[in-house]
């Protein structure tokens, strides 16, 4: 297949919303890291997206809107919990995981009974999803199991050739995908951490939220080479289906130092001078202490960039997860590594 690669100007998001509204492939930028649209409502299109990125069909996939009313296409009840959220946090990096309403396909929600909808903080992407005149189903424009992308350049490395369009827009603004907060149940629940924090919307909501269990769940290692999901035990079995495949890996071999920052630094270099001693090329991704939101836009990319760089070995120091969102680059940071974590 031979991938439009356009800049966004008005004219080629016209062409590109075109391509959805026809049921094909668009890679497009947000705040947080760039998707890969079809058409939410046509079943065959998003199957197309699963085709494309490699992707396990029962993983449920994020709903984009242009305007926050557009959510009752998709749902058929705002509880106040709901319309607070919207109030607060739309457009922005935060995801709604609500009731269905029937004519949701399947496809879409890989066969649940809610659906994750957000609107996405990019005049980009709203502008698309405007045009396309369909809320756009969008995962991370990423082959399944790879970093996800924060550039355009990403989307073009894994995806060209693979999907119909990608719109080449700047890096992305966030760098990790969007907080998804399960908003179905009597108390809120954070399924996938990012840098809306669980603070953030207590504050908004003025009671407390809690995060998923399975986030605190700590599989073993998996053994260099082993197959992509390996290490999930069967009482691992969180409710974002998304969770429980193997993510975000770099190609190289990576182990997560953690403990005390002067620790940390002296174990990480302990390792990268035995490990080049023996030949291994070593990359190091230390990110300044409580610099947790340079480090969410810095970690996928840099993944990609040491991969580039041929590095045979990661070393890289582990964030605080006191904080709201070093925890949500920690759970990104913890699966790129194969829960292979060394603490000193
Ligand atoms: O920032 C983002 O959210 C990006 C951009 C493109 O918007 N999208 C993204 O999509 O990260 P994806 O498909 O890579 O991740 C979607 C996550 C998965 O963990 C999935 O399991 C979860 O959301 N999810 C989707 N629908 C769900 C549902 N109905 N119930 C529970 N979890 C759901
Ligand atoms: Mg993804």
């Amino acid at each position: 297949m031979e991938t439009k690669i356009l800049k966004p100007t008005d004219e080629n998001i016209e062409i590109a919303a075109k391509i959805i509204a026809e049921g094909g492939l668009v890679a497009f930028p947000t705040e947080t890291v760039y998707g890969l649209g079809a058409d939410a409502m046509n079943a065959e299109a998003v199957g197309r997206v699963y085709e494309a990125k490699g992707r396990p069909s029962d993983n449920p996939m994020i709903v984009h809107i242009a305007r926050a009313s557009d959510i009752g296409q998709l749902t058929p009840m705002l509880s106040s919990t709901i319309v607070t959220l919207i109030e607060n946090f739309w457009p922005g990096p935060l995801t709604l995981v609500v009731k269905k309403k029937p004519g949701v396909p399947d496809r879409t929600t890989g066969g649940l009974d809610t659906v994750a909808v957000r609107m996405p903080d990019s005049e980009i992407a709203l502008k698309l999803i405007e045009l396309s005149g369909c809320p756009i189903a969008a995962p991370s424009a990423n082959l399944s199991g790879s970093p996800s992308p924060t550039r355009a350049e990403h989307c073009i490395d894994d995806l060209n050739g693979r999907v119909d369009c990608i719109l080449e827009g700047p890096d992305c603004r966030v760098g990790i995908e969007s907080t998804v907060l399960d908003v179905t149940g009597d108390v809120p629940t954070i399924l996938r951490p990012g840098i809306i924090t669980a603070e953030s919307i207590e504050a908004a909501l003025g009671k407390k939220v809690e995060y998923d269990k399975s986030l605190f769940a700590r599989p073993e290692a998996r053994p260099s080479g082993a197959p992509l999901d390996a290490g999930f035990s069967e009482d691992f079995k969180p409710k974002s289906p998304g969770m429980k495949y193997k993510h975000y890996a770099p190609k190289a071999e990576m182990i997560v130092v953690e403990g005390m920052r002067d620790n940390v630094k002296k174990e990480i270099e302990r390792l990268r001078v035995l490990n080049e001693q023996i030949g291994n090329n070593v990359g190091v991704l230390l990110f300044e202490e409580k610099a947790f939101i340079e480090a969410a836009h810095e970690f996928f990319a840099d993944l990609r960039d040491l991969d580039k760089q041929g590095v045979d070995l990661i070393l890289a120091g582990a964030l605080s997860d006191t904080d709201g969102v070093g925890f949500a680059v920690m759970n990104r940071m913890l699966k790129s590594a194969g829960y292979n974590i060394v603490k000193v």
